[in-house]
């Protein structure tokens, strides 16, 4: 009993320290609409990103999923000032959760960038690609610059379960959402 709380905790700690990383991707959806990020330049013949990406997409995810981190670890500092909640001490925790937000889009940059040089138009699906950009890119980043926060709670002793637990819930999580912006009219495409 002991052991599938445990379990519970680690996957449910593991969501919570992603979120900054996962709402962007949304947010981009309703901030989006201005100047792509490329300007409309090509390379080799192809977008270098295309129209899906642009500058009030990307600024508006990050600013967003900054804001929900630092929301989330002021919630943590009442109730778990050092525990499994908390993104590190304060004032590291700011930079975490940055990380975590532009790591995000610019994962989904990346992802497009690959997807234009494998000649996918833009909004097409890549399977795999579309689904874990971002994931990859906020732990990427976020390794690389804090990597003992990386190191203690996605893969020190039983985290690596956080770490699963979240490989597991992206690509659901990602068609969920998208299939709900689908539906409410603000997403062209349910993937
Ligand atoms: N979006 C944006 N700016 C970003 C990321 C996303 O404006 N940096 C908006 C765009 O309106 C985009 C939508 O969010 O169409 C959905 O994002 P995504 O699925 O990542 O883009 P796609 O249109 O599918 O383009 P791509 O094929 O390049 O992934
Ligand atoms: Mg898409």
């Amino acid at each position: 009993m002991q052991a599938w709380m445990d379990i519970l905790l680690l996957i449910f700690a593991g969501f919570w320290l992603m979120l900054p990383a996962f709402l962007p991707n949304s947010a981009a959806v309703i901030f989006g609409g201005g100047k792509p990020v490329d300007l409309g330049r090509t390379w080799k013949g192809k977008r270098i990103f295309g129209d899906g990406k642009t500058w009030t997409g990307f600024i508006g995810g990050i600013t967003a999923g900054i804001f929900l981190g630092i929301v989330q670890m002021m919630l943590a500092l009442n109730f778990d000032p050092n525990g499994l909640w908390g993104f590190a001490p304060f004032p590291q925790a700011l930079g975490v959760i940055t990380a975590l937000a532009c790591g995000s889009l610019l994962g989904d940059l990346c992802g497009s960038f690959i997807k234009r040089r494998l000649g996918i138009e833009r909004g097409d699906k890549a399977a795999g690609l579309d689904q874990f950009n971002f994931i990859v890119g906020a732990l990427l980043l976020t390794a690389l610059l804090f990597p003992s926060w990386v190191y203690a709670n996605f893969l020190q002793g039983d985290h690596w379960i956080s770490l699963l637990a979240i490989l597991i819930i992206t690509p659901l999580l990602h068609r969920g959402v998208n299939i709900i912006g689908y539906k409410i009219g603000l997403k062209k495409v349910p993937w």
